[in-house]
C-alpha cells in the first residue's frame, strides 16, 4: 500500500509529496489495518506500542491471535463490516493475556475500495492517564525547587552555627546537660542531611554522558546486597545489547538505590522471608510516547524495571505516590519517589507504575545516547 498524500501550502508550487507512512507514524493513536481475515496488514508506530508487538511480529499474526474471540472488539469489527459504517466505541474493554486494557477509545472504518478490509484506530485511555499523572508528578517535583533553594540557602548557615555552638557547649557543661548537647548536634546533622538530599530538587543543568546502565544496576546491587538487603534475593534480567543511556551516573544510581531500597523495605516489611528483587533491562524499538494535549513525541527506546514481590504499593498513596513527603514508613522523609521522579525527569525520561499484592513494577523509559547528543545544548 504505497499511496502520497500531497501536501498543501501557501501556494501550489510549494506542495510536496508526503509518504502516508511518515504520516501515519507520527500520528498519537494506533492505527491498524486489517484484512478480511483479521490479518494486520499494516500498523503503525503507535500501533507497534499499543500491542507492544514489532510490525514484523505483528504481520505474522491475526487480531483473534492477541484478543479473546469473545473480546467486544469483534463485535464492532462485524458490525462495520456488515453495516460498511464507522462505529466507534469509547470504552471498549480489551482484556486476554498479554493484554490488559480497559475503556480504550477504538473507531472501525469500512475500506471500500478492499473489500472485508477494515481501518482501526485505538486509543488506549490508561496510558494516557499513567503519562498524564506522570507530568502532574514532575510539577509536584518541581514545585519544591523553590523550597529547595530556601531550605539550602536559609538553613544550612544557621544550622552550622547551631551545631558548632552545641560543640562548645558539650565541652563545658555537666554530664547530664552534655547529653542535650549531643541531642542538639545529632538533630541538627539530621536536618542537615534532610536539606542535603532536598538540594537535588534545584534547577541545575544536568551534566550527562553515554554510560552502560548495567553498570548503574550492578552497583546499586551490589550496595544492597552488602548493605540493607542482604536477606532478598536478586535476579537480573539483562539485554545485553542495549546502548548507552544518555545520562547522569550519580543522578542515575540515586534513581535505582531509590527503587531498590523500597523494594526491600516493602518485602522486609511485610515479613516476606522469600523476597526478590527483579532488574530488568530492555530495548523497545518503535518506542515513542505521545504527551497527551501537546504535540511533543518522546523518543524513549531504553525500558529499564525494578520489580518486586512485596505487598504491593498501599491504594490510599498510588495518586500521590510520587509527591514530595508522601509515605508510609514511620521514620520515611517520603522524598525518595519525589527524587526518582525529579531525575527521570530532567533526564527527558518518563516512569510508570504497576502494582499489585505480590508484584510491584517500576519503568523507566529512558532516553539513549545519539551520534550527534555532544552537539546538543
Ligand atoms: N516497591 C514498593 N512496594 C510497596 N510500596 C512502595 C514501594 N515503593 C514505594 N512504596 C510506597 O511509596 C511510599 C513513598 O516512597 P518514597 O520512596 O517516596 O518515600 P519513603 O520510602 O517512604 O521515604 P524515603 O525514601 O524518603 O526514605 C512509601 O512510603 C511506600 O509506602
Ligand atoms: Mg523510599
Amino acid at each position: 500500500m504505497k499511496r502520497v498524500l500531497r501536501v498543501v501550502g501557501r501556494s501550489p508550487d510549494r506542495t510536496r509529496p508526503v509518504d502516508l507512512g511518515v504520516l501515519l507514524g507520527a500520528l498519537p493513536n494506533a492505527v491498524v489495518l486489517l484484512d478480511a481475515e483479521n490479518r494486520f496488514k499494516y500498523v503503525n508506530q503507535a500501533a507497534e506500542q499499543f500491542f507492544g508487538q514489532s510490525a514484523s511480529q505483528l504481520a505474522q499474526l491475526t487480531l483473534g491471535d492477541l484478543v479473546p474471540e469473545d473480546s467486544p472488539i469483534f463485535l464492532l469489527i462485524e458490525q462495520v463490516r456488515a453495516g460498511e459504517v464507522t462505529i466507534a466505541d469509547h470504552d471498549l474493554q480489551l482484556e486476554s493475556v498479554r493484554l490488559r486494557k480497559r475503556g480504550i477509545t477504538v473507531q472501525g472504518t469500512p475500506l471500500p475500495e478492499e473489500p472485508g478490509s477494515i481501518l482501526l484506530t485505538l486509543q488506549d485511555a490508561s496510558t494516557a492517564r499513567t503519562l498524564d499523572r506522570q507530568l502532574t508528578f514532575r510539577s509536584a517535583a518541581r514545585s519544591v525547587t523553590g523550597m529547595a533553594a530556601i531550605l539550602a540557602h536559609e538553613v544550612k548557615n544557621p544550622l552550622s552555627g547551631i551545631r558548632g555552638a552545641a560543640q562548645l557547649l558539650e565541652a563545658s557543661v555537666s554530664p547530664n546537660d552534655r547529653e542535650l548537647a549531643l541531642l542538639i548536634r545529632d538533630e541538627a546533622d539530621r536536618i542537615r542531611a534532610l536539606v542535603d538530599r532536598m538540594e537535588i530538587f534545584g534547577e541545575k543543568p544536568i551534566e550527562r554522558t553515554g554510560l552502560n546502565i548495567h553498570r548503574v544496576l550492578e552497583y546499586v546491587r551490589k550496595l544492597a546486597q552488602t548493605g540493607f538487603a542482604p536477606h532478598i534475593r536478586f535476579s537480573e534480567s539483562y539485554d545485553p545489547s542495549l546502548p548507552p543511556v544518555w545520562g547522569n551516573r550519580d543522578q542515575l544510581v540515586q534513581v535505582i538505590l531509590n527503587l531498590v531500597k523500597n523494594a526491600a523495605e516493602a518485602i522486609t516489611g511485610s515479613g516476606n522471608t522469600h523476597g526478590e528483587i527483579v532488574l530488568a533491562t530492555g530495548y523497545q524499538h518503535g518506542m515513542r510516547i505521545a504527551i497527551p494535549g501537546s504535540m511533543v513525541r518522546l523518543d524513549l527506546p531504553l525500558l529499564v524495571c525494578v520489580r518486586d514481590n512485596g505487598p504491593g504499593i498501599a491504594e490510599d498513596i498510588r495518586q500521590h505516590l510520587f509527591e514530595p513527603f508522601v509515605t508510609t514508613k514511620p521514620t520515611g522523609s517520603g522524598l525518595g519517589l519525589a527524587l526518582v521522579a525529579k531525575i527521570v525527569g530532567d533526564h527527558g525520561g518518563l516512569m510508570q507504575v504497576e502494582s499489585r499484592p505480590g508484584r510491584t513494577e517500576f519503568r523507566l523509559h529512558l532516553p539513549v545516547l545519539h551520534e550527534d547528543a555532544e552537539a546538543r545544548p
